[in-house]
């Protein structure tokens, strides 16, 4: 639990809660997460805010999947106990933060943010842009910085993302003449991209390409019989390409037998080895991932209270956090009442809080 005594580098990340999660979070991020959570100062936030820049319509979506993903969270093995869990939207430092933020950011270096150029692209979009997603990057260096995070562990999508969130912190540095906010690191895992079951583009509840973490052993052999592999290998005895090939691109993700996958790779690359084969081979390790996860996860639904009673202590803890954050920010900027009332020529009466 994170004290004032802690010396453990910050981790912190966040996800959008418009679903539940799926496999490609679990790749890019959740694993990640759970490595370093007993040797870091780990929070992780239910960006609800975030997720209503895009969501606008449908805010029910939206407070319906906070529980989901915090489901998802503990089902996935995340320590309450160790890691903080808070809710973005019970934060009102992340706000200020990203007001302050905002006059530190030009409008066209948001528009050049590779990351939002594609989403927005993806979205349809076009010229009718909400402002809100446009700086969601803000908001998201609010999140970072507000906790002091050195270190984001991320899928590579968000790459862009912390450098737009560096960028913040070098010109309030600047600008404060001391180093008030710290700069961050991205941490890539493994495999930073995990491809739909399509094999186009990263997977994503809204593309139908996810498997979600909570999928039964039938939707799991469902998705795997969808899976994308090589075109070109009609019969098992063809020799077929490993490369861009999903089913492998999976056994790299969630086999833990190395030696195994490589093995598999050299006879399908000879020829020999059938897709039905390797399928078959992915479907069990992860049924045998998932399982356990989905049962656990049940039962944590079961329990809404308990899970609540995690949130709130998670929030009220990230609110400390977060609140001493912005008062050193407002204080490199000198916008803290002492220094208005240090400007006021009415002397120190002038303004009370
Ligand atoms: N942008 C992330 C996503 O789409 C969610 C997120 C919100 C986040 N705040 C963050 C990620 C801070 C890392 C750090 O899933």
């Amino acid at each position: 639990m994170p004290t004032n005594l802690d010396t453990r580098p910050v981790v912190l990340t966040g996800d959008r809660t418009t679903g539940p999660l799926h496999l490609g979070h679990y790749a890019g991020s959740l694993k990640s997460r759970l490595a370093l959570q007993e040797s870091h100062c780990q929070y992780l936030l239910l960006a609800d805010l975030q997720a209503l820049t895009d969501n606008a319509d449908d805010p029910s979506r939206i407070r319906r999947n906070v529980l989901e993903v915090a489901f998802d969270y503990l089902a996935v093995g995340v320590d309450p106990g160790v890691t903080t869990i808070a809710v973005q939207s019970q934060l009102p430092a992340l706000a200020e933060l990203t007001m302050l933020y905002m006059n530190f950011v030009t409008v066209s270096r948001l528009e050049r943010n590779p990351t939002i150029k594609a989403e927005i692209q993806l979205r349809g979009f076009e010229r009718d842009v909400p402002a809100g997603f446009l700086c969601y990057p803000v908001a998201q260096a609010a999140d970072i910085t507000a906790f002091k995070a050195t270190v984001v562990p991320v899928g590579e999508d968000q790459v862009p993302l912390i450098e737009q969130t560096n960028e913040i912190v070098r010109r309030i540095n600047r600008q404060a003449g001391r180093p008030v906010l710290v700069e961050a690191e991205a941490r890539l895992s493994r495999v930073a991209r995990l491809p739909g079951v399509d094999g186009k583009g990263k997977m994503s509840k809204s593309q139908g390409n996810a498997i979600p973490l909570s999928a039964t052993p039938d939707m799991i052999r469902e998705a795997v019989g969808r899976m994308y592999t090589d075109p070109n290998h009609l019969r098992a005895s063809d020799p077929g390409t490993v490369e861009g090939n999903v089913v492998f691109t999976y056994l790299d993700a969630f086999a833990e037998d190395e030696a195994e996958v490589a093995a598999m790779k050299a006879a399908y690359r000879r020829g020999g080895l059938g897709d039905m084969v390797t399928k078959r081979r992915l479907e069990e390790i992860l049924v045998a991932f998932l399982d356990p996860i989905r049962k656990r996860r049940a039962e944590i639904a079961a329990d809404p209270g308990y899970v609540l009673s995690v949130l709130d202590e998670g929030t009220r803890r990230a609110r400390a956090v977060t609140q001493a954050t912005l008062h050193e920010v407002r204080a490199g900027l000198g916008l803290t009442l002492a220094d208005l009332t240090l400007a006021s020529a009415h002397g120190p009466r002038a303004l009370t809080a």
